[in-house]
């Protein structure tokens, strides 16, 4: 399995705190092909941020096994984690994430100075710059994120997470900060980028956006809603 298949098995995750036990996922199975384009929608607290931070390696499950392009990921070290995310995976956060105190640029070539080897000025210019064409930003390298509008910081933001090149982008609410035009333009961008073979894992509230994606899936208090039938029936 050399490709980059995402296989979930049994995914649990607890949070526990001095107070209480909070049981975050219960269970979770998902596979999601190379190419694929899943979305994952689910009431307030159901899981959807937590699962995709375990997908995203930012997090790691309490039990089960993760399967990412061929390799156990399930019980790597935070540097292995890493390094593993920097090679196949972009990261969408819901709230932009990106830092003030740098430009769009150094923004987006973030990612690019934790790679194992070091690219040239040049290298990273070319690479920024290609992701500041694709989101339609060029025209705004210079300036902070704080200088821009929610629907350009959303796009500098997804520039940030292909600069690598990912094989996989997983993204939290794309349009959750953003009025309908500017949520349309991200959802276009997204769609065209699986046209063009990037695999995508969306988090989304709205059933229009859902509507988009190759498969749909539901979250229910931490379980997949078709298991969550099931259980029910039982
Ligand atoms: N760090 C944490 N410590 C304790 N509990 C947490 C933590 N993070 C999340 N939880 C709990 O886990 C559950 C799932 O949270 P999560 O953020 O995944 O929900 P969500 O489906 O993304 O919700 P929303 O649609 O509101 O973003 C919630 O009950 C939440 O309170
Ligand atoms: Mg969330």
């Amino acid at each position: 399995m050399s490709n980059n298949k995402i296989k979930l098995t049994n995914i649990t995750k607890k949070f526990v705190t001095s107070e209480m036990e909070t049981h975050a996922l219960r269970g979770v199975d998902l596979e999601i092909n190379e190419g694929d384009y899943v979305s994952i929608s689910g009431p307030s607290g159901c899981g959807k941020s937590t699962l995709l931070s375990i997908l995203g390696l930012l997090d790691t499950a309490s039990d089960g096994e993760y399967m990412l392009a061929g390799h156990d990921v399930s019980n790597l070290s935070v540097n292995q984690r890493a390094s593993m995310r920097n090679e196949h995976i972009g990261f969408v956060f819901q709230s932009f994430n990106l830092i003030d105190e740098l430009s769009v640029f150094d923004n987006i070539a973030l990612p690019l100075r934790y790679r194992e080897k070091a690219l040239s000025q040049e290298e990273v210019k070319q690479k920024v710059d290609a992701c500041l064409a694709k989101v339609e930003m060029t025209h705004r390298a210079g300036h902070k994120p704080n200088q821009l509008s929610g629907g350009q910081q959303q796009r500098v933001a997804i520039a940030r997470a292909l600069v690598n090149d990912p094989a996989i982008l997983l993204v939290d609410e794309p349009t959750g900060n953003l009025d309908s035009k500017n949520g349309d333009a991200v959802m276009m961008m997204l769609a065209e980028l699986n046209r063009q073979g990037t695999t995508i894992c969306m988090v989304t509230h709205d059933p229009r956006y859902a509507d988009m994606a190759k498969r749909k899936l539901h979250l229910l208090d931490g379980v997949m809603a078709d298991e969550f039938k099931m259980e029910l029936a039982v």
